[in-house]
């Protein structure tokens, strides 16, 4: 499966794991709804023509709507980066100048191309916000970041997505339990909430009080769900999986990252998700083998996604 990558980019990216999630999701008449939208990647990979997207973090929100409204478009973001990038690659102290501009007039304005330049120029493509909620992340010390494929890389992915959402996909700044209590029967709800005690900044921060509480909405929404969580890492389990998420159907499998760039910084973690529908799918070890059925509408939404971003590029 080819997976869209958008635009924006953050710590908490799914990407690796969009097409194990979207090998679990079943067939529905009705919306993708996603209460913690973070980058989007996993909802720009599911292939439905109607979603109930939000964050409580404005800047993605706000950064996704302006594609969908045509203000923010592959033409305007090179101009931009192009513009923007060569007045970083001359700027004092390295360009670390200039990337302080542009975080200044974020922090005041919340542009969202302000936004795009911090996200792609920012250490280790990460995405954290202080108390004030003020950009706290530091240049990559590339001055010269703004590359000719470096842009274009970044101009395609803008296309990409801007073919894939629809007239009907809503974004919305909001708190997950509003987003989760207007789904209907008819609906797929995907989470993937902050982990507890991890990234936490101002806008991810993770509470057992708030885990709890999605467990009360999950529990009692007519929609069905996916839930991404974590089973466990080489140091301990997660609680919640025994006391609260062991009541559905549960698959996992193991997963890598890296905090920061060194090899030794690889840690590996057990990633379960959660499900309340009976599944097309045998569990394999950690991994999950999707059945024949499930596999023939992994590849129709695969094609329509394929279908969507080359008619527009013809
Ligand atoms: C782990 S990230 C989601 C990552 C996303 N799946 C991706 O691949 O980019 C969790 C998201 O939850 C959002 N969030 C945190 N608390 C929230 C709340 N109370 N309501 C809605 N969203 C919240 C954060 O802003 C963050 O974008």
């Amino acid at each position: 499966m080819r997976v869209i990558t958008p635009p924006i980019k953050s710590q908490g990216i799914k990407t690796k794991l969009v097409p194990w999630i979207h090998a679990l999701v079943p067939t529905v008449k009705g919306r993708w709804i996603e209460p913690f939208l973070g980058t989007g990647v996993v909802a720009f990979n599911s292939g439905f023509r109607e979603a109930f997207l939000s964050d409580i973090n404005p800047h993605p929100i706000a950064f996704y709507q302006g594609v969908k409204d045509q203000a923010i478009a592959p033409r305007g973001v090179r101009e931009y980066l192009e513009k923007e990038g060569a007045l970083l690659e001359k700027a004092p102290d390295r360009g670390y100048a200039h990337f302080r501009t542009i975080r200044d007039r974020f922090n005041q304005s919340h542009k969202p191309l302000d936004f795009l330049f911090l996200s792609r120029a920012g250490f280790n493509g990460m995405m954290r916000f202080n108390r004030s909620g003020a950009w706290n992340i530091p240049f990559c010390k590339k001055p010269g970041r703004f590359g000719r494929s470096y842009i274009t890389k970044i101009v395609n992915q803008v296309h990409d997505i801007a073919c894939l959402i629809q007239p009907a996909w809503t974004f919305t700044v909001t708190d997950f339990e509003k987003t989760i209590l207007q789904a209907t029967k008819d609906d797929i709800i995907y989470c993937d909430p902050p982990y507890i005690g991890r990234y936490v900044d101002y806008y991810s921060g993770w509470t057992e009080e708030d885990e709890r509480r999605l467990f009360s909405l999950l529990s009692a929404t007519p929609a069905r769900f996916i839930l991404s969580t974590w089973h466990h890492n080489d140091y301990r389990a997660n609680p919640f999986i025994a006391t609260h998420w062991n009541k559905f159907n549960l698959v996992t499998r193991d997963h890598f990252y890296h905090s920061g760039g060194k090899l030794e910084n690889r840690r590996s973690v057990v990633e379960a998700l959660v499900f309340n529908f009976p599944a097309n799918i045998r569990k394999h070890n950690h991994e999950m083998e999707p059945k024949p059925e499930q596999m023939i509408l992994l590849e129709k939404r695969a094609e329509y996604i394929t279908r969507q971003v080359n008619q527009a590029r013809e």
